[in-house]
C-alpha cells in the first residue's frame, strides 16, 4: 500500500494555499485540487485539465458542518441525503453562497458539494481548512485516474507539482450527483451511490433530468473516452464481432470481458491478444473499470487494434453508473 505520510499532507497544503495545484486520491476517482476560494488558483485549475470555464467544478469539504459555508440555504433533502451518504461518494447541487466564486460554479446558481471518505483526501481537507475544488485529476475528456501514475501520464510536474500516492479509490468511478435546489431530488450522474439508494433515504424516486434541470457537463455525450475507438458487444456478439474485425486486419481487437466464477464467456482468439476480464459484480467491476480501460488502451496502442471491444454489462439499476460511463467511452463525437 502506498503511504501518505503527515508531512506530504502538510506540503499538499501548503502548495493549496499558494495557489497551486495537488492531485489526490478520493474513494471515487483522484481529484485535481485548487483552492476554491482563490481565483488564479482556479483559473490554472480549468487551464492545466483544458476544460471549458463555463463546466462548473465540485466543492469538496472536510465536513458536513462546512456546507453552509458554500450554500445560502440547505434544503431538507440535502440533509437527509448528507446525513446518510457523507462522507462517501455522493455531490450535492445547492444554492450557491454570494461568496462562491463564478468560476467555481460555471456562473450558475448553484455549486457542487461532497464531503469524501478517502483518509487521504480527508487528511488533506482537515489540514487546508477550507474547500478544495477538485475535477477528476485528467485532461477533458479522458478517462478519470484510478492510481498515481495516471495522473502524471495527464500532468506534468511544472503544472502539477504533487502527486499524493494513496490507496488506490475503492468505488472506481465517480460520484452520484443529485441535484436537491429544485422542487425535487434529482440525479444528474449515476455514481457509487445507487438510485434505489437514494430513494430508500429520501422516501421518494429520485426523479430524471427534466431541460430545466442545471447543466452537468459532465454528462457530456463522450467522456470518459480511451484512445482507441470501443464498442459494447453483447457477450452472444462477441465471437462474430472479432471474427469480422479479423477479416479486416490481423488484429481484431483487444477485450474487456465480463467474469462470473469460473470462466469468461468468450474465451477470444490468438489474434485478439489483449484481453482483460472483470468480474460480473458490479462493485468489482467498477472498482477495476477505468484501470483496465487504460491498461487495454496502451495495449491496443501498442499492437495497433483498432478496437477495444467491451462485453456489455448487464441491465439493472446497480449497474447504471458503469453503463453509463461504458456508453459514453463508446460514443465517437
Ligand atoms: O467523484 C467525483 O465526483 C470526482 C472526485 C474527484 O470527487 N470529481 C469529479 O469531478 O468527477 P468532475 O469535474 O470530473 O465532474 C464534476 C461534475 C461535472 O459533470 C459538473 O458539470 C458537475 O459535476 N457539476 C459541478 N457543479 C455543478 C453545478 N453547480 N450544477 C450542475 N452540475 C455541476
Ligand atoms: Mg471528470
Amino acid at each position: 500500500m502506498a503511504m501518505v505520510t503527515a508531512d506530504e499532507i502538510a506540503r499538499a497544503a501548503a502548495l493549496l494555499r499558494a495557489g497551486g495545484l495537488v492531485a489526490f486520491p478520493t474513494e471515487t476517482v483522484y481529484g485535481l485540487g485548487a483552492d476554491a476560494a482563490n481565483e488564479d488558483a482556479m483559473r490554472r485549475l480549468f487551464a492545466a485539465k483544458g476544460r471549458p470555464t463555463d463546466h462548473p467544478v465540485i466543492v469538496h469539504l472536510a465536513d458536513a458542518a462546512q456546507l453552509s459555508e458554500w450554500a445560502r440555504s440547505v434544503p431538507e433533502a440535502a440533509r437527509v441525503l448528507a446525513a446518510a451518504f457523507w462522507p462517501g461518494p455522493l455531490t450535492l447541487i445547492v444554492p450557491r453562497a454570494a461568496a462562491v466564486l463564478d468560476i467555481v460554479t460555471g456562473g450558475q446558481d448553484t455549486v457542487g458539494v461532497r464531503v469524501p471518505s478517502h483518509p487521504v483526501a480527508h487528511a488533506l481537507l482537515v489540514a487546508f481548512g477550507g474547500g478544495i475544488a477538485a475535477p477528476s485529476a485528467n485532461r477533458f475528456g479522458h478517462i478519470s485516474p484510478t492510481r498515481a501514475a495516471h495522473v502524471r501520464t495527464e500532468f506534468d510536474e511544472a503544472t502539477v507539482p504533487l502527486v499524493l500516492d494513496g490507496e488506490p479509490p475503492e468505488i472506481g468511478v465517480e460520484s452520484t450527483i443529485v441535484d436537491v435546489s429544485g422542487p425535487r431530488p434529482t440525479l444528474l450522474r449515476p455514481g457509487g451511490i445507487t438510485p434505489a439508494q437514494l430513494a430508500a433515504v429520501l422516501g421518494e424516486p429520485v426523479a430524471d433530468p427534466t431541460a430545466s434541470s442545471p447543466r452537468a457537463p459532465g454528462t457530456l455525450a463522450r467522456h470518459y473516452a480511451p484512445r482507441t475507438p470501443l464498442e459494447i458487444v453483447s457477450a452472444k456478439e462477441l465471437p462474430r464481432r472479432v471474427a469480422v474485425l479479423l477479416r479486416q486486419s490481423n488484429v481484431g481487437a483487444v477485450l474487456l470481458r465480463t467474469v462470473s466464477i469460473g470462466k469468461p464467456a468468450y474465451q477470444g482468439t490468438a489474434q485478439t491478444l489483449a484481453t482483460a476480464t472483470l468480474p460480473l459484480d458490479v462493485a468489482g467491476y467498477a472498482h477495476g473499470l477505468y484501470q483496465y480501460l487504460r491498461a487495454l488502451d496502451d495495449e491496443a496502442r501498442a499492437i495497433h487494434a483498432p478496437r477495444i471491444l467491451v462485453e456489455d454489462v448487464p441491465n439493472g439499476d446497480e449497474w447504471l453508473a458503469v453503463r453509463d460511463r461504458l456508453r459514453r467511452a463508446a460514443q465517437s463525437s
